[in-house]
């Protein structure tokens, strides 16, 4: 296996979904769904994103129970070339599970019952030998791990000099806390993580890149400590505050099912610096994966290989060229 350029540390869960006309109100119940499995967890999602879109090789640092959730997670990461060395199965422990409902728009709603990722420990990133971190250049993570592992996580990036993505989803706001921030390169809330974090509501409809309280939200985070805030906005494409403030639009897709599409922009964002790009050519990698995403159901088996990325940048490519004739 080659060298990881890229670590992500996070969860893994089996997802239990069903997919109906519409999500049902609190006390509600809806029939005649469709149900099905599929592998997910965010940190797995990111993690087969990422390899899925790489050259070179992925390392995940997770947890899983000693169940069959856990050997068939182990079994994808494995067909998906991932390096699985430093994924713990805990005794006793059941795997993560995630119960999703999804309308026939492609919305979802998540619930999880965290097993054994709650039991992913800082002592578990101690464990992981210095020779994963010296020749990777992207560590990236979420939070469906303790609070206390990412920031282990985040402290041994930083001290091999990493570039860090920290993925706040699900939103906390133990991330404000201290220094943590200052911990993180790259923030990549999306507008409902945004509004959380930030205690700004956002009024309905106002997720547009140009939507004020998106931009305040964006500045109030990097304010805080990171060096850039990028607000991904599902069909409205991403707001990025770095040393400037711009935005880039979403690829045009027919959207069948959201779950992992911001798992799918974080692993293909991570990829992308990995590989050298500039931060808006890696934006533009993650976001037709993200796009690419949304077009199938489930969470990993929605994640696009490299080529099909390619194909989509490609074709936009073409698109814009002959826009550019016809002016
Ligand atoms: O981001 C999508 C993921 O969130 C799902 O795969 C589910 O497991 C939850 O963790």
């Amino acid at each position: 296996m080659q060298t990881p350029a890229t670590i992500v540390l996070g969860s893994v869960n089996m997802d239990l979904v069903i997919r109906g006309s519409r999500l049902p109100l609190p006390g509600e119940t809806i029939l005649g769904g469709e149900f099905f499995q599929a592998p997910g967890g965010k940190g797995a999602n990111q993690a087969v994103a990422a390899a899925r879109a790489a050259q070179t090789s992925v390392a995940f640092i997770a947890a899983v129970g000693d169940d069959n959730f856990g050997k068939l997670s182990i079994d994808g990461f494995v067909a998906d070339r991932l390096d699985v060395s430093e994924i713990r199965t805990i005794p006793d422990c059941a795997t993560g599970i995630a119960l999703i409902l999804v309308d026939a728009s492609g919305q979802n709603m998540i619930s999880v019952a965290s097993g054994a990722n709650s039991r992913l420990a800082p002592a578990d990133v101690d464990a992981v030998p210095d020779s994963l971190f010296q020749n990777a250049r992207v560590f990236l993570c979420s939070l469906e791990t303790p609070i206390e592992t990412v920031r282990r996580g985040l402290e041994r990036a930083r001290d091999f000099g990493l570039t860090t993505i920290l993925n706040p989803a699900p939103a906390d706001r133990r991330i404000l806390e201290g220094d943590l921030l200052s911990l993180v390169d790259i923030l990549t809330p999306n507008e409902t993580e945004l509004s959380l974090l930030t205690g700004r509501p956002l009024p309905e409809g106002a997720n547009s890149p140009d939507s004020s309280p998106i931009r305040a939200g964006a500045l109030e985070l990097q304010n805080r400590g990171c060096a850039t805030v990028i607000a991904t906005l599902g069909a409205e494409g991403c707001l990025v505050v770095a040393d400037t403030v711009w935005s880039a639009a979403a690829f045009r897709v027919t959207a069948v099912d959201a779950t992992a599409a911001g798992d799918a922009f974080n692993g293909a964002l991570a990829v992308g610096l990995a590989e050298g790009r500039l931060l808006p050519d890696a934006v533009r990698f993650a976001s037709a994966a993200a796009a690419l995403s949304v077009t199938h159901s489930g969470a990993q088996p929605s994640l696009p290989p490299r080529f099909t990325i390619q194909r989509l940048l490609d074709l936009s490519a073409d698109d814009r060229v002959s826009e550019g004739k016809n002016r």
